[in-house]
């Protein structure tokens, strides 16, 4: 389990605490782990220091509960607003379907629409199911995948959701050797029965997915993956998958909930030229609005009738509507170029700016996925002082970087301004070896592990 400490010494005082610091503190008491999202806690970037809620999110602009107004230079709703927040084209049409009502006892028309979209941009695909958010449709698909093939294996490689077919990887031989796989994702509450019915594989090692599936050649219903994440694959990386996947009867699934519209309009597989049987969507689809697709070819899918997939919440409006909007402006505008554009600035001006102070950086990701790390052992403490730094000049900001159409040139000239003065901090205090003692809270605790 991910635990926190409250004992640190360098804990804020509860009078210097901010609103949104004192309501996570009554959280923690009413929501176990205080937020539905692992990747939300406040710990994880800036404890007790970060503003944890917001008031209002518009553009890039977000305010916290004391009126403070700060830039999202971070995570922007963990990937979900591509669009940026509160989109106006994406809220109109919302609000136009409020008006018409969200849920009938009828159907959604928008969910036949949106299903001849994805299939238009995904030229491979025939038939699309939806749900509400990323692990939902993950499993979704692990089930369609297991009830077309009547096997039970999955082969995986990357992160997919909370589902159990997915956590049974961290079942170990025993309790004790439990989670050793993906750090800080606890299978507790998974049935040990499912051990061995997740099995990994590393991103780019087609040698360790050729040993899966001659291992377990008659029983592999899929091989999940993102088709790319931090690493390029390596020339016929993804050919030799596909092949792997056709040749053994396997379902090939793409993972895109975070890739997908990120890189162009719908999966970066588009780009690879490697189709799946399925693709997943989720986050970006929608510009934050729940909302999940799991498209793929019609003999795959028609298998969803073999099986039972049903939700009420899945007929509902808004997400289909917005989904719709969101996409149509994502092609019309050229979203994705942009995201690339800001991104690949972004990840220069780091670069530029650690260079310029002699601090030692990576990059990697994607540049509409863009991420940093400091080279140096005392990386973690490095990175809470990035956050604390920037968010004193009003910036949320992390060591990811995840662009949206609402970041303009101009925010981010302001915003690797900022950075250089922080990188120049960062780096006397490395040089004086206070790194620690700058810090006005503990440092930050990072959440898990992805396997890639
Ligand atoms: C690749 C991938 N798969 C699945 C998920 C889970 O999606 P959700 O958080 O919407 O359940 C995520 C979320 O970060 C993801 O990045």
């Amino acid at each position: 389990m991910v635990t926190l400490s409250h004992s640190s010494p360098l804990a804020v005082s509860p009078e210097r605490k901010s609103s949104g610091q004192r309501l996570y503190d009554k959280a923690k008491r009413l929501i176990p782990g205080g937020t539905q999202l692992l990747s939300k806690r406040p710990e994880s970037f800036l404890p007790e220091q970060w503003p944890v809620y917001y008031a209002q999110a518009k553009g890039i602009d977000v305010i916290d509960l004391d009126g403070n107004v700060y830039k999202d230079m971070s995570l922007m709703g963990v990937g979900a607003c591509v669009l940026g927040y509160a989109d106006p084209e994406v809220d109109g049409a919302v609000k136009a379907a409020v008006d018409n009502g969200v849920m009938c006892t009828l159907n959604a028309p928008e969910e036949v629409e949106l299903a001849e979209l994805l299939c238009e941009l995904h030229p491979w695909a025939q038939m699309v199911r939806y749900a509400k958010t990323g692990g939902e449709a993950m499993a979704i698909a692990v089930r369609i995948a297991r009830a077309h093939t009547a096997r039970e294996k999955v082969a995986f490689c990357g992160y997919h959701g909370w589902s159990d077919w997915y956590l049974a990887a961290n079942l170990g031989e025993d309790d004790a050797l439990d989670g050793h796989l993906l750090p800080g994702l606890e299978p507790a509450g998974v049935p040990r029965g499912l051990r061995g019915t997740a099995l990994p594989f590393h991103y780019n090692r087609i040698d360790q997915l050729r040993k899966i599936v001659d291992e377990h050649r008659d029983d592999v219903a899929a091989i999940v993956m993102e088709p790319q994440r931090g690493q390029s694959p390596d020339p016929g990386f993804l050919e030799n998958v596909r092949d792997l996947a056709r040749q053994t009867g396997a379902v090939l699934i793409f993972d895109e909930i975070t890739t997908g519209f990120r890189m162009t309009t719908g999966g970066i597989h588009l780009l690879l030229g490697v189709a799946p049987d399925i693709a997943v969507f989720a986050k970006g689809m929608a510009n934050g609005y729940p909302m999940a697709a799991v498209l793929g070819i019609s003999t795959v899918m028609e298998s969803a009738q073999r099986t039972f997939i049903s939700s009420t919440n899945w007929t509902e409006r808004i997400g289909p509507v917005a989904a719709l909007a969101t996409i149509r402006k994502h092609r019309r505008e050229h979203v994705a170029s942009h995201l690339i554009m800001i991104g690949n600035m972004v990840k220069m001006g780091w670069q530029k700016a650690a260079e310029h102070v002699g601090l030692e950086i990576y990059l990697d990701g994607l540049p509409s996925l863009a991420h940093f790390g400091f080279h140096h052992s005392d990386q973690n403490n490095l990175t809470t002082l990035f956050s604390q730094l920037m968010l004193e000049k009003g910036f949320l900001a992390c060591d990811q970087f995840k662009p949206s159409y609402a970041h303009e040139i101009d925010d981010i000239a302001e915003y690797l301004e900022a950075v250089s003065d922080a990188f120049l901090t960062i780096a006397e205090a490395v040089a004086w070896g206070d790194v620690e003692r700058r810090l006005k809270g503990p440092p930050a605790q990072k959440g898990f592990y992805r396997l890639t």
